[in-house]
């Protein structure tokens, strides 16, 4: 856990409600955590739900695990403990945006279960919604789309502390949805989240 480092902060709120700001934008800020395996088919998923939620009218942006890793998080790598704090950061991050009113999506392996629990405490004590979606494939199927070649070179000791090779996975015990992507097609995925997010009242329609 990062400790806090600053002292003398206070908290300066605005004048803005959450509320205020829902009835403007149509739709109820939250976050969609997308965690699962390499190749589990996050990012597709992500960019197709993104889309399906404009066409609606509604505000929602991606946070990808590989575009903030070439920015924001550009310092962290895949040791537990970078792997830690790229989650706090972008779990703080998606926060931010639901507090904006926008729906975030996160697709990152995410692969320990107490960092996603920490994002999951962040957003319940801010009284914001998160929807942890559990995007499943067997690690065999994964492995056998691998688009970037990379459990390829992990197999090959070219790439160390590979996840779900010589990484652990840990999967959500309880996630609020479950996608078996290996036996539904995006389309399908995507109609599920939007039957979710209308279900929690986050959009209605
Ligand atoms: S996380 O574990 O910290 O959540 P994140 O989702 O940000 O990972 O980044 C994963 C992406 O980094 C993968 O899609 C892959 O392209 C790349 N990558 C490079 N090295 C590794 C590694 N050792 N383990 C997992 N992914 C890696």
């Amino acid at each position: 856990m990062a400790e806090s480092k600053a002292t003398n902060l206070r908290f300066h709120a605005g004048n803005v409600t959450r509320q205020e700001r829902a009835r403007n934008l149509g739709q109820k800020g939250c976050t969609v955590w997308l965690t699962g395996l390499s190749a589990s088919g996050k990012s597709t998923i992500a960019v197709a739900l993104e889309q399906a939620l404009l066409e609606r009218g509604h505000h929602a942006y991606r946070l990808d695990g590989d575009n903030i890793r070439l920015g924001l998080n550009k310092n962290l790598g895949f040791s537990a403990q970078d792997r830690e704090e790229n989650i706090r950061r972008i779990g703080e991050v998606a926060k931010l945006f639901a507090d904006a009113g926008l729906i975030a999506i996160a697709s990152f392996i995410s692969p320990y279960r107490a960092d996603r629990d920490l994002v999951r405490t962040l957003h319940a004590e801010a009284g914001l919604g998160f929807y942890e979606v559990f995007v499943d494939i067997p690690l065999e199927l994964a492995e056998k789309r691998d688009p970037k070649g990379l459990y390829r070179k992990a197999r090959a000791g070219q790439i160390k502390g590979f996840t779900g090779v010589d990484d652990p996975y840990e999967a959500p015990l309880n996630p609020e949805l479950h996608l078996p992507t290996h036996e539904l097609t995006v389309a399908e995925s995507v109609r599920k989240l939007l039957e979710m997010l209308q279900g929690a009242g986050v959009i209605s329609r």
